[in-house]
């Protein structure tokens, strides 16, 4: 291993001797414009990666400056937090292997998802001969509010500047002098994380509500992923606990989200490593025990995030998964060969946890931040979670996300291959964001049937930013119930009726025929802000989407297309790749997908600037 590794470093610094590292990986990223040339660009990363992480993070940092791709300070940061850890799965994994080919499709958007690894999730009993029928007495359904999403920015400064070139606006950076064109209001502005004033008019409002409990599917902590680190994650943290805890008048059933510092760094159990994502365990199950319970507080810490929890007074048992686990930018995930179906126990715990709520004929809720429907969510997980919602169906209620920030909803079915409304048998509700970041804030009402646990209504909430009002004091107010719009449009749906995963597929057959209720869900989806038809392509791709919460059935592929057509328009052309945009902000994967596909105009001054950004880092390095 010693021999073979001093080798290959040899090699390395041979060939690197001809060019400088940095303006050989910029060839490499130049060239990568099919899934094949993408592997290419991972086997000259390799040999960088031996020669250290800051040399890989500095030859990074500097073309991502170079061909402003972020700020400075946004390159820098992200890089410099994120770097390390591609490094290190780079090291430990062949170019040319099928972990290469995820990192491909995932950070540069290149290859397609490579077909799903077969693996049979392992289940403690067969489905039973006689499953328990739920039956609804026709009491009056309880209410259960679902916020999302909260992307609380304490660094938030009214005044300052809301229309930047960062991930996030409305702080006061340091490289923003000049006047303010857009100025950030007092309670919240587009382009910018929640303010502390936004977040508690939410959760006031919330306990006003009547509910029985709430469930937060995750995402604490503002887009300033250049800048976050474990002090302060750990103090986000807390104090929307806190907040949570003295506003909100009834439970709060949590999940974990993107929070680690760097962001998303989760390492898997089988990783050797001093990195760690336990503080955040060890900091939400303290926070969370007060509505969870000490025992399933204890699963939090030990089941990375995870728990189990019977909502007091109810036969309804909550399971809270931590699906970071099966996120495409949580890079430590890429850092070997071997195939592992189940990362830190995540599946087996819902298995476990599902087993013992149909022993005790409970019914299930599913919540977890990324929804496995997500085109963010590995296809292996993915399928292999159906089969768990396949065995467990009768149990499974309903299923709870966020991540996306948009109003959505996503579909499973007993045959994938025939997608009609008495194959849906789950649904999974993916609840708009609260970060008026990019949509106009919300939340959701569900009204539960107390004997079946199902969904009798879903409504959204929002806070419509362009109201004068939305400065001084926000008013929340119904945007729509999915009951009635929905309803409707199907041709009826029984009051008595809880909304089943076939009301929902029927929806989805209504947005094919009836165009101008898709483009209400368009509009729906951002809560009314930026909204732009969608036709054509999108709308299939759109209702297809709809219909795959088993993430391969989904319509995402890669776009090596317009790579070629950059490549073509290198001269001068410009043509632009869709931006990647992540709920947590702009991650490695953004700026790998920006530079990838970049129309720059390859000159030797850009060559030379590129030269000097990269000595002037490694320069800095040597004096630190
Ligand atoms: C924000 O800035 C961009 C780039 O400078 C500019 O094109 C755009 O018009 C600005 N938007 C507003 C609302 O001022
Ligand atoms: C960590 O982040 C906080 C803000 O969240 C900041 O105030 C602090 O300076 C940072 N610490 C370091 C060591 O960078
Ligand atoms: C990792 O976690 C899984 C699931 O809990 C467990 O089965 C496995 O033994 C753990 N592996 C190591 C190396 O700790
Ligand atoms: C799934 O649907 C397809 C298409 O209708 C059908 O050919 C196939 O037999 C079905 N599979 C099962 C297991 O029912």
């Amino acid at each position: 291993m010693l021999i073979w590794y001093r080798f290959a470093l040899l090699l390395a610094l041979t060939n690197f001797a001809r060019a400088s590292v940095v303006s050989n990986v910029l060839d490499a990223l130049e060239q990568a414009v099919t899934c094949a040339s993408c592997h290419a660009l991972l086997g000259v990363l390799k040999p960088v990666t031996l020669l250290g992480d800051t040399i890989f993070s500095n030859a990074l940092i500097a073309i991502c400056q170079t061909l402003n791709a972020e700020d400075d300070d946004v390159c820098k940061g992200v890089i410099q937090q994120q770097g390390p850890i591609v490094a290190h799965s780079l090291r430990h994994i062949s170019a040319s292997g099928q972990t290469a080919t995820k990192f491909c499709n995932a950070l540069v958007g290149l290859c397609d998802a490579p077909a799903v690894n077969a693996y049979t999730v392992p289940f403690p009993k067969v489905v039973p001969s006689t499953p328990k029928v739920f039956t609804s007495t026709g009491k009056a359904p309880f209410r259960v509010v679902h916020f999302s999403d909260v992307h609380i920015d304490r660094s938030y400064t009214p005044g300052s500047e809301a229309n930047c070139t960062k991930p996030i606006c409305c702080r006061k950076f340091a490289d923003q002098t000049g006047a303010v064109s857009v100025s950030a209001g007092p309670i919240g502005s587009h382009g910018c994380d929640t303010t502390g004033a936004l977040s508690q008019s939410m959760l006031k409002t919330v306990s006003a509500q009547n509910t029985l409990f709430s469930i937060f599917t995750g995402d604490v902590v503002e887009a300033s992923v250049w800048l976050v680190n474990q002090t302060g994650v750990t103090a986000d943290l807390k104090q929307f606990n806190e907040e949570m805890a003295a506003y909100v008048n009834s439970p709060v059933y949590p999940v974990i989200g993107h929070e680690a510092a760097p962001i998303n760094s989760f390492p898997r159990n089988t990783t050797s490593t001093s990195t760690t994502a336990q503080w955040v365990f060890d900091t939400q199950s303290q926070g969370w025990s007060q509505w969870i319970g000490t025992a399933s507080a204890s699963q939090v810490q030990h089941i990375s995030g995870s728990y189990s929890s019977v909502v007091s007074g109810t036969d309804l048992r909550i399971i809270s998964l931590n699906t970071v686990y099966w996120y495409k930018d949580n890079f430590w995930l890429y850092d070997s060969d071997k195939v592992q179906p189940d990362p830190n126990g995540i599946l087996a715990f819902a298995v476990e946890q599902l087993q013992a709520a149909e022993d005790a004929g409970q019914r299930v809720w599913i919540i977890a931040h990324m929804p496995p429907s997500s085109a963010d969510a590995f296809h292996d997980q993915s399928n292999y979670f159906n089969q768990i919602v396949q065995r467990y169906q009768n149990t499974i209620a309903a299923q709870f996300y966020g991540h996306s920030h948009v109003d959505e909803f996503a579909i499973a079915y007993s045959n994938y291959s025939n997608q009609i409304d008495t194959t849906a048998n789950n649904v999974a509700y993916i609840a708009p964001s609260l970060t008026p970041r990019n949509a106009n804030p919300a939340f959701r009402i569900y009204d539960v049937d107390p004997d079946t646990y199902e969904i009798m209504d879903s409504r959204t909430f929002i806070s419509d930013m362009s109201d004068a009002s939305f400065q001084t004091a926000p008013v929340w107010k119904l945007e729509y119930s999915a009951r009635d719009l929905y309803g409707a449009a199907i041709g009826g749906w029984s009051a008595t009726q809880s909304l089943t995963a076939a009301f929902w597929h029927k929806v989805t057959e209504a947005f094919s025929s009836n165009d101008a209720l898709f483009q209400q869900f368009i509009s729906l989806k951002t809560r009314g802000f930026d909204v732009t038809a969608c036709t054509g392509e999108c709308k299939t791709k759109v209702i297809c989407n709809l219909r795959a919460l088993r993430a391969e059935n989904s319509c995402n592929v890669a776009t090596p297309g317009f790579n070629f057509a950059r490549r073509e328009n290198i001269a001068g052309g410009s043509i632009h790749r869709g931006h990647r945009d992540h709920c947590e902000g702009t991650g490695l994967g953004s700026i790998f997908n920006t530079v990838t596909s970049k129309d720059f105009v390859d000159s030797e001054t850009l060559r030379e600037r590129l030269e000097t950004t990269y000595a002037a880092l490694q320069a800095t390095e040597e004096t630190a």
